[in-house]
């Protein structure tokens, strides 16, 4: 028989490992995973009162499943919200909750700082059904000041944002939502919810894609909407039963046993990126770094107010545009290229020509985004051996050593051969000098390598 939790508030170390679980009559260990698409009734009455609502049953897996449940109790267990759910990937989860709450001529305000396809859902997609959306700058309150003196049904918001670290003043843009009639939507798969908590500061919603840190080893998509228990019930849940977005159980289990190792991942991967950033800001090849730990990232004090730690994406330019951006990713060895982030493995991407790629050059310019800028998500490696690859891959585009300037001939006039100087003697060979004594070797740590690595295998396509 399973045992229930105790009865006082758990730590969100143990809620990760524990939140959620419901044990099977088989009193497994690990949570189950229910790979069914239905479900069956004792009777044909049982059938009609599970329809009806009179009694409790699963009845198919596009409306829920034991092991989607475990997942959606855990995450809300996390965030502190009253209900969760699943959906198949992040973007289901932005898009259910934005078009199960929305209806045309209603008016949508967003910040212009979101990841390309939810600013697509806002510019392209929205419209077509009839509903407006004004986009705003995210740091600049005033903006959302105008923007919300008139009535608003949603406004959606990502902090910090995808790819440049913006941050939104959650408390103070909640404040104006609610005012002008808005719902907020708070995408914060950025901050993961062990480093942000936007209900705190007045979020209606909040919106992961559980493909990111949450599975944080790259090996499945999935979304989660998490909200108050009768908005879920009453909006979002007829919207997902009827349109099926609904997240595969294999996938909601192995995001379960992914959670379970969040607490212990993220902190690494925080601090890992604290450093690299603090690297980069020293490298005459870079010309900014945004990291919203670091004192001089624009928004440092709301990061402190609203955050637990700086995150595991650090952003930066390099000098020299997308020429110099693509050589320092080639020259990568250990990070790979690639637009997933959250990941155990490092990543990088050129936002320009990847993910904000269809946002256009005139929102990329607006956005801060240039061909320079580079995003890098810090992984699990030894934090030693990423600075060593970025660092030599900074290497491979430093501009080439500049060549001693020829001097100009200059005419000169003859030197009368009586007062020229007399040709100075040749010098005695310096003594060689004694090499010098080797430093002493740094006291080694238990991390440190004690071989020398295997040769890199060679990369893909290579
Ligand atoms: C901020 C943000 N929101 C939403 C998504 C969409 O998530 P998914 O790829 O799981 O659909 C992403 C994906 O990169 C993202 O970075």
């Amino acid at each position: 028989m399973a045992k229930s939790l105790p009865d006082r508030p758990l730590r969100p170390a143990t809620l990760l490992v524990r939140g959620g679980q419901m044990r099977s009559n088989h009193d497994e260990t690990s949570e189950a995973l229910y790979l069914t698409s239905g479900f069956v009734y004792e009777s044909a009455g049982q059938a009609e009162e599970t329809f009806l609502g009179t009694v409790q049953h699963y009845q198919y897996s596009r409306f829920g499943n034991p092991t989607t449940t475990m997942l959606e109790d855990r995450l809300a267990a996390l965030e502190g919200a009253e209900a969760c759910r699943l959906t198949a990937t992040g973007m289901a989860a932005v898009h259910a909750s934005m078009l199960s709450h929305l209806k045309a001529g209603d008016r949508v305000v967003a910040s212009r700082a979101l990841f390309g396809s939810c600013h697509w859902i806002c510019s392209t997609l929205l419209p077509r059904y009839g509903i407006s959306c004004d986009f705003v700058d995210c740091g600049d309150l005033d903006q959302w000041k105008a923007a919300l003196s008139r009535p608003a049904q949603l406004v959606l918001l990502e902090t910090p944002s995808n790819p440049m670290l913006e941050l939104v003043d959650m408390a103070a843009v909640c404040d104006l939502a609610h005012a002008a009639g808005a719902i907020v939507v708070v995408d914060n798969v950025f901050a993961t919810p062990l480093l942000q908590k936007p209900m705190q500061f007045g979020a209606d919603v909040v919106v992961y894609s559980c493909t990111k840190h949450m599975d944080g080893q790259g090996r499945v998509l999935g979304g989660a909407v998490l909200g108050r228990k009768k908005w879920v019930d009453e909006v979002l849940q007829p919207f997902i039963r009827n349109t099926g977005p609904s997240i595969s159980p294999f996938n909601a289990w192995v995001i379960l046993k992914g959670l379970e190792t969040l607490h212990l991942r993220l902190p690494a991967m925080c601090r890992s990126a604290a450093a690299i950033a603090d690297f980069l800001a020293e490298r005459s090849e870079i010309a900014r770094v945004l990291y919203p730990f670091r004192v001089d990232h624009p928004q440092h004090a709301l990061a402190k107010a609203q955050m637990a730690a700086g995150g595991s994406l650090v952003t930066f330019d390099v000098k020299g545009g997308k020429e110099a951006a693509f050589k320092f990713l080639d020259a990568l060895k250990l990070v790979d290229v690639s637009n997933n982030l959250g990941d155990a493995k490092s990543l990088v991407t050129h936002p320009a020509t990847t993910t904000h790629m269809r946002v256009g050059a005139e929102e990329r310019a607006k956005l801060g985004i240039t061909d320079g800028t580079i995003r890098f998500s810090v992984g699990l490696e030894d934090v030693a051996d990423l600075i060593a690859d970025v660092s030599e891959a900074l290497d491979a585009i430093a501009p080439a050593p500049v060549p001693t300037r020829r001097v100009p001939v200059v005419e000169v006039e003859p030197v009368p051969e009586a007062v020229a100087e007399p040709a100075p003697k040749p010098k005695k060979a310096a003594k060689p000098k004694p090499a010098p004594k080797p430093e002493p070797a740094a006291e080694a740590s238990l991390f440190e390598l004690t071989a020398p690595l295997p040769e890199a295998p060679k990369r893909k396509g290579g």
